[in-house]
C-alpha cells in the first residue's frame, strides 16, 4: 500500500524558521502549500510586477529539505478578500480577449516560473456559491462561463506534465442525492471537461469542517462524492483539511475525539485512491485561520498533538499513539 501523503499551508514567514520546517517535517508531511502568497493580489499587484520572492523562499527552503510545493492558486475571485485579486484586475475596463490575454499571461509567467518545482497546481478556486451558480466578479462577467476551461487550457499549456486540479469547498456531501447544488455544479462542469478534453486532472476537496454542522462528512455520502469524481477519471486531494469544534459545547476530550474519527474517515477515504492526498490548513491551531479558539487543527497552539494529529499519521506499526491534547 502506498504511504499516504500528507500536506500542509505554510507562510512565506514560516518558512524562513528552519525549526518551523521541522516541525512539518517532523509532522509526517512531505509537502507544502503557500497559504496566500500566489493569491493574484499578492503575486501580481500591478499590470508589471511580480511578487516572487515570497513564493521562491518557500519553494526553496521546502525543496532544500526534501518537501514538495503544490501551487494554490493560480485564480481565486472571491470578494470577501479585499486583497485577492488586484484593482488593476477587477477595476479595469476589459475586453473579453483583452482579460483572456492577461489571464494567459498571468498562468504562464507563474506555472513557467516554478515548472521544475511544482507539478500540482489548485488552478481555480471556489468558482461556484451555495447555490451552484458561478461566483459573479470580473472574469465570469467580461469572459463568461468559459473563463475557467482557459485558465485549465492555459495552465495545461504552460506545464504538459502538471496535475491541475480545480479547489472547492462545501462539496463533501451531497452524492447521495442530499441537495447539495454546489456539489451538483461542479461534478456537472468536471464531467463536461472530461468529456470535451478539457486538461483538469483531480478535484481538490477544500475540507473546512465544524463539527457543530449537520454537513460533516459521513462514512456513506463522503466516499460516494470521492467515487463520483474518480470515476470521471479524476484524483480526489483534500486540501485544506481543518475542523472546528466548539469547546463550548461539549466535554473537549470528546470533542477531539470526535475531531480525530473525522479525520480518520476523511484519511482512509481519500487514501484509498491513487493520487489522493491530504492537505492540513494549517499544522496547529494558533496558526490556522480560524484561530486558536476553533481549535481546528492538528496540533494544539503548544504544538501538542490531538487525535486528529494520530489520525493523519501514515500508519506506522509499533506508532504509540502520542499523549492527547485535551484542553
Ligand atoms: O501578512 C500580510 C501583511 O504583512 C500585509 O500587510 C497584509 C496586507 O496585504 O496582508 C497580510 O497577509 C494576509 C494573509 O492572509 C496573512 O494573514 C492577506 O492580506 C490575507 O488575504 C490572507 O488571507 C488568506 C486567505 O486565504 C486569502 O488568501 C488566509 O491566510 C488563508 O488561510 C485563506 O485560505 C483560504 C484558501 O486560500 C481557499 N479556501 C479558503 C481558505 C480560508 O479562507
Amino acid at each position: 500500500m502506498m504511504t499516504p501523503i500528507r500536506l500542509t499551508c505554510i507562510t512565506a514567514r514560516q518558512a524562513e524558521d528552519p525549526s518551523y520546517l521541522r516541525h512539518v517535517a517532523g509532522s509526517g508531511c512531505t509537502g507544502v502549500v503557500p497559504e496566500y502568497e500566489q493569491q493574484w493580489g499578492q503575486i501580481h499587484p500591478a499590470p508589471d510586477t511580480w511578487n516572487w520572492q515570497p513564493t521562491d523562499t518557500i519553494v526553496q527552503r521546502a525543496t532544500a529539505i526534501g518537501l514538495t510545493v503544490e501551487g494554490h492558486c493560480l485564480v481565486w475571485g472571491a470578494p470577501d478578500y479585499p486583497d485577492l485579486m488586484p484593482a488593476w484586475v477587477t477595476r479595469g475596463s476589459w475586453t473579453r480577449d483583452a482579460l483572456l490575454a492577461t489571464l494567459q499571461d498571468h498562468i504562464t509567467r507563474i506555472v513557467h516560473r516554478y515548472a521544475d518545482r511544482i507539478h500540482t497546481w489548485r488552478v481555480v478556486n471556489e468558482a461556484f456559491d451555495d447555490t451552484g451558480a458561478r461566483r459573479d466578479f470580473v472574469l465570469q462577467q467580461v469572459i463568461g462561463d468559459d473563463w475557467i476551461e482557459h485558465a485549465f487550457r492555459y495552465a495545461h499549456a504552460a506545464d504538459p506534465t502538471a496535475t491541475l486540479l480545480y479547489n472547492e469547498y462545501g462539496i463533501e456531501w451531497g452524492a447521495l442525492g442530499g441537495g447539495n447544488h454546489k456539489y451538483d455544479a461542479v461534478l456537472a462542469m468536471v464531467r463536461d471537461f472530461t468529456d470535451r478534453g478539457v486538461p483538469v486532472h483531480g478535484i481538490g476537496l477544500q475540507c473546512h469542517l465544524d463539527l457543530q454542522y449537520p454537513s460533516l462528512p459521513d462514512e456513506h455520502d463522503f466516499p460516494a462524492v470521492v467515487e463520483s469524481f474518480r470515476d470521471l477519471g479524476l484524483r480526489v486531494q483534500t486540501t485544506e483539511l481543518d475542523i472546528r469544534v466548539d469547546r463550548s459545547a461539549a466535554e473537549p476530550s470528546t470533542l477531539l475525539r470526535n475531531q480525530g474519527l473525522v479525520t480518520a474517515l476523511v484519511c482512509r477515504t481519500i487514501d484509498a485512491h491513487p493520487g489522493g492526498s491530504v492537505c492540513v490548513w494549517g499544522l496547529s491551531d494558533d496558526t490556522n485561520w480560524l484561530g486558536a479558539a476553533a481549535a481546528a487543527a492538528p496540533y494544539d497552539e503548544r504544538g501538542r498533538p490531538k487525535p486528529m494529529a494520530d489520525a493523519l499519521a501514515p500508519a506506522t506499526p509499533g506508532r504509540q499513539p502520542a499523549d492527547r491534547a485535551v484542553r
